[in-house]
């Protein structure tokens, strides 16, 4: 008799979730939406952005952003202003845009300078035109499920788990980081009571005790806490789904060719463990930017607000 061995310790085969993939599906679909919007109404939607001083990073995300728009054939304003600007002329530059007919939605590109409140400009921005869903409205309604402008991270990341069939229902997400933009809201999203969520959701945090105790017991882990490499192979439970939000710049000032970008977790060492890992670049990233071009086209639709 022929026995056949079946080596129960073979790794699982870890999937890579290709961000840049589903983003040029996405976009080849916006385009074709973008056609029939501009035809029926004579106009094409406008996505602003405000970009306040030379933070080399902003800077990159915001010209992403205005790029991307280009490429998919939106029309995008892009306002640049001075590091020293006052509290209240960024409020004045906010107030122009939430009065321009022209423009669809816009952003304020954080981090500010520190002398300016960053809350305070959130709430200037017309909930309507706040295409970052940062503004507590929008917030809130996310919160209580009602219809409202996605924050465009989150709003990424769903995308991807849903592109994947990545099952949520039932699964313990753990999202490591709490920020207004990427952890707080990834949060409540996935533990809703939606077709995207129903998962029991743990959010952790830098105060958060035994935190490996915590991760280990992920089926999804989200890391959003802005640490290169934070999240290592002992803190992952084997075949858990790795979804890394992390975009850190690592300089080398003997060599400013060889600066890299690194996400939040330990990319090489994880991907062995895991059943799906997203990379730095080409993950989450590529997504955040398609969350942020489909909420422009939904207010240039009126959506949302319809009046
Ligand atoms: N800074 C980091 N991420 C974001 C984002 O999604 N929107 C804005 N406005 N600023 C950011």
């Amino acid at each position: 008799m022929t026995y056949i061995c079946i080596d129960q310790n073979i790794p699982p085969v870890m999937k890579l979730i290709d961000g840049k993939a589903v983003a040029e599906e996405i976009k080849s679909l916006t385009k074709i939406e973008l056609y029939d919007f501009t035809k029926s109404n004579n106009r094409t939607p406008t996505l602003a952005a405000i970009l306040v001083g030379d933070n080399p990073a902003s800077k990159a995300y915001v010209n992403n952003k205005v790029r991307t728009c280009k490429e998919i054939g939106f029309n995008s304003l892009l306002v640049k202003l001075p590091a020293d600007i006052s509290e209240e002329d960024l409020l004045a530059e906010v107030e122009k845009l939430n009065n321009n007919d022209d423009v669809d939605g816009f952003i304020v590109q954080l981090p500010l300078p520190k002398h300016i409140d960053e809350i305070k400009v959130t709430l200037a921005i017309d909930h309507k035109k706040d295409v970052d869903g940062f503004h507590p409205i929008n917030f809130g309604r996310m919160a209580q499920g009602l219809p409202c402008y996605l924050p465009a991270t989150p709003y990424g990341i769903t995308m991807l788990l849903e592109r994947y069939n990545i099952e949520t229902a039932g699964k313990h997400v753990v999202v490591v980081g709490r920020s207004n933009i990427v952890g707080t809201p990834i949060s409540i999203l996935l533990s809703r009571k939606t077709k995207l969520g129903d998962a029991t959701v743990t959010l952790a945090h830098s105060r958060t005790k035994n935190l490996s105790d915590i991760t280990l017991q992920a089926d999804i882990l989200i890391a959003a806490i802005g640490i290169p490499g934070f999240i290592t192979e002992d803190m992952v439970k084997e075949d858990a789904v790795v979804i890394d939000v992390g975009i850190n710049r690592v300089e080398n000032p003997d060599n400013p060719e060889t600066n890299k970008l690194v996400g939040d977790v330990d990319f090489e060492n994880v991907k062995g463990k895991c059943s799906y890992i997203t990379p730095v670049p080409g993950g989450v990233g590529p997504m955040t930017v398609m969350g942020l071009i489909m909420n422009t086209l939904k207010a240039a639709k009126k959506e949302i607000y319809p009046s």
